[in-house]
């Protein structure tokens, strides 16, 4: 056994886990639109509970209609939601796993069109994110909320689960009142630290007299709000001990608000794994109950080596249960290299609720949230299947279509597989990337499906061995538009400077500032070379708001790196960059110019195959270019289904 620890069992208030391996709630928009549960999300958390972790918590389910995070969260203010919830236990149990409903009131940080009502809040400030206004709750509210905590923990127990989980994190309601951010009342519920504490403390005495006493019932916080004008973790400290005085069995101990920079509650890959675990320490030292560590924490050894520590007794594991929901039992089977790692790049998932409006999925796991679906059986008759090229859409499309057994071939041009995944993994705090790749590898060797490299597939070579189907996966090309100077030899294509093709000059002017540019830029800088990178837009196409965005920026303005928005190059000539900003004429002198400036889909070998009458399915980049997410969704998608 290599992680005793993680693997030991603990009791909370008389509920014994087999294991010290939680996942924490994820809300997942998998719920129906009346907010009860449907048959997607009992499928997707008993797949969770299926990977062998010891506490499942549910995602958030509100204990009023005004409380909706988003439009189809699942919803617990009447006992008309008892039968259909008690299909999440009922469906979890069947796995040894103990189940936790996570009950939340969003307060500010929420819209009307999740509630149907202006959202409500302890003061009158609308959420700084979502900008939306929102009333003070009257005294009689606060006591509704209070009731309605209360009920809905009862309904919790009675519709079998085996704890509730208190939302007080995040800038939800609960924390709202508790900070001094979103809480400006001046009666008994705001102004000192014990007023703005008293609403929190009145909830767990009211579920606590509800539930009776052997019912575990915990709270989640974030330890330290991390704004201006926030609590911190001293606060979080005096307040724990009052916490567990009041009835609370555990804390749950995460961090930040929606407004706090760099969006640490869903920490991106640019923070270090476990960077939350010292806050859970501090807690452990002022409370005698359990604390759960969470905070981009997916490798199991960082897991045990904290409650090793004594930084938290049991671990959430967050994303990561959305990658690969067996990692937990390949964990305890020591099987590290078959698990598909979370890379923390939040696209698929928390980007995809809170900026998209779409339910979850994962960029790098395309059957996340289909569970439902179930499997597609073995087909009767194996095809000889070609994907072209191996980046992300041909590796998923080869994996899916092999699983169906059809006789699979990859062939890929370049000397390895990977596709743009060897570039983009190769900025800081990307490595995670290469991860899947090698994943993928390991997955088709099991298969036995070949992949030949340095083997560029013609028209010709289709037409001679006529294919039964092919997934064309060639990807995109680098694109520059006609810019006299652009073929210089200083000018280089940032895909090449990542991959170390080049070598590198100081200064370097990155043409291009979105993603692709902006990391190109961060990579040069952590190498040392001096960076301008020139946006012909008037604003970053790359924002602040998600997190990998803020630390982008960050990175870059730290390293002395220069950003000129609405810059349009006009010319390059003899290493000088020449462009246009606010109708004035500028110059940028460079020793190495580095293009960023968007990509086309190559599709070449579409009209052989159309001539030919060859199935096909062309995917990802190669249809237009986009992101990982579509090119391995899609390709799993032809796959499955060629
Ligand atoms: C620096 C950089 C950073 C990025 N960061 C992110 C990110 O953080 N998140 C994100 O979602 N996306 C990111 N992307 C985009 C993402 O990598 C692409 O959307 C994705 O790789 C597309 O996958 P694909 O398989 O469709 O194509 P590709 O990855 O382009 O793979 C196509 C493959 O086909 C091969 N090929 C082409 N023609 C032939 C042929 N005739 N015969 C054999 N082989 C052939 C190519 O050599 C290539 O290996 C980034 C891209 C770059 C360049
Ligand atoms: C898609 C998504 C939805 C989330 N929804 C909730 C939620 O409903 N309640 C909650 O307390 N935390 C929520 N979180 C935060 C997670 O519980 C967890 O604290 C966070 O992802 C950090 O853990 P990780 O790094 O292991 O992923 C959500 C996170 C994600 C990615
Ligand atoms: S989308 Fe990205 S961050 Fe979210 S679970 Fe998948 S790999 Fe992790």
């Amino acid at each position: 056994m290599q992680f005793p620890r993680l693997f030991s069992s603990i009791t909370i208030n008389g509920m014994t886990l087999k294991n010290r391996a939680v996942m924490p709630p994820m809300g997942t928009g998998y719920g129906n639109t009346d907010s009860t549960v449907s048959d997607r999300l009992v499928a997707y958390l008993s797949r969770r509970a299926q990977g062998g972790a010891g506490l499942i918590i549910t995602e958030v389910c509100a204990v009023d209609p005004r409380g909706k995070g988003f439009p189809n969260e699942i919803g617990i203010w009447s006992d008309a939601f008892i039968s259909g919830l008690a299909r999440i236990p009922d469906a979890l149990h069947h796995f040894g796993a103990k189940v936790a409903l996570q009950l939340h009131h969003a307060g500010r940080e929420t819209f009307e069109d999740a509630t149907g009502a202006i959202p409500e809040a302890p003061s009158a400030i609308p959420s700084v994110i979502l900008g939306q206004p929102c009333e003070s709750m009257s005294l009689e509210r606060i006591a509704q909320i209070i009731e309605a905590f209360a009920k809905a923990a009862g309904r919790a127990k009675a519709a079998g689960f085996d704890a509730v989980e208190l939302h007080g994190a995040h800038g939800y309601l609960l924390n709202q009142f508790l900070s001094p951010f979103s809480n400006q009342r001046d009666d008994k519920y705001g102004g000192s630290d014990e007023n703005r504490m008293r609403f929190v403390l009145e909830i767990i005495a009211a579920v606590r007299k509800e539930v009776g006493k052997d019912f575990p019932v915990w709270i989640r916080v974030s330890a330290d709000e991390l704004v201006r004008g926030g609590y911190d973790l001293s606060f979080m400290q005096k307040f724990a001990p009052m916490m567990v005085a009041a009835g609370v069995d555990a804390i749950h101990c995460s961090v930040g608000i929606y407004s706090t920079p760099g969006g640490l509650s869903v920490a991106s890959m640019d923070t270090e794994s476990g960077f939350n675990l010292f806050r859970a320490r501090a807690l452990k030292d002022v409370v005698s109950v359990p604390v759960i560590g969470v905070g981009r924490i997916n490798n199991p050894e960082v897991a045990d080596q904290a409650i090793a520590r004594g930084d938290a007794d049991l671990i959430s594991f967050g994303r990561q249960h959305l990658t690969d929901p067996d990692f937990i039992n390949k964990a305890y089977n020591g099987d590290l290299d078959d698990i598909r790692w979370c890379t923390a790049c939040n696209q698929g998932c928390i980007e995809r609720l809170s900026f998209e409006m779409k339910s979850i999925a994962c960029s790098f796991n395309p059957e996340c949230g289909n569970e439902y679906k179930g499997q597609h059986p073995k087909v009767d008759h194996a095809k000889r299947v070609w994907v072209i090229g191996a980046g992300p859409a041909g590796l998923s499309a080869a994996m899916a279509a092999s699983a169906r057994g059809h006789e699979v071939e990859i062939f890929e041009k370049e000397e390895k597989p990977g596709g743009q995944l060897l570039s983009a993994s190769r900025p800081p705090h990307k490595s995670a990337f290469r991860d899947w790749v090698t994943w993928s590898l390991r997955q088709l060797k099991k298969s036995s499906v070949p992949v030949h490299c340095q083997h560029m597939i013609s028209k010709e070579e289709i037409k001679q061995h006529m294919p039964e189907a092919v997934i064309l996966a060639c990807g995109a090309y680098p694109v520059t538009p006609s810019i006299s100077g652009l073929d210089s030899e200083i000018v280089v294509d940032a895909r090449d400077v990542l991959t170390g093709k080049v070598n590198l000059k100081s200064p370097a002017v990155v043409l291009g500032a979105g993603y692709v540019g902006m990391e190109t830029a961060d990579y040069l800088l952590s190498k040392g070379i001096a960076v301008t990178v020139l946006e012909m837009q008037a604003f970053p196409p790359v924002g602040k708001l998600t997190a990998h965005g803020y630390w982008l920026h960050k990175r870059i303005k730290t390293a002395g790196g220069r950003l000129l928005f609405g810059a349009q190059v006009t010319g390059i000539l003899t290493g000088d960059v020449r462009y246009c900003q606010e109708n004035t004429e500028r110059m940028e002198s460079a020793a190495m110019i580095v293009t960023a400036m968007g990509a086309k889909s190559d599709n070449s070998l579409e009209e052989a195959l159309k001539n030919l009458t060859i199935p096909y399915k062309i995917v990802g980049d190669a249809k237009s270019p986009r992101r990982i997410l579509e090119a391995i969704h899609e390709g799993h998608k032809a796959g499955e289904k060629i």
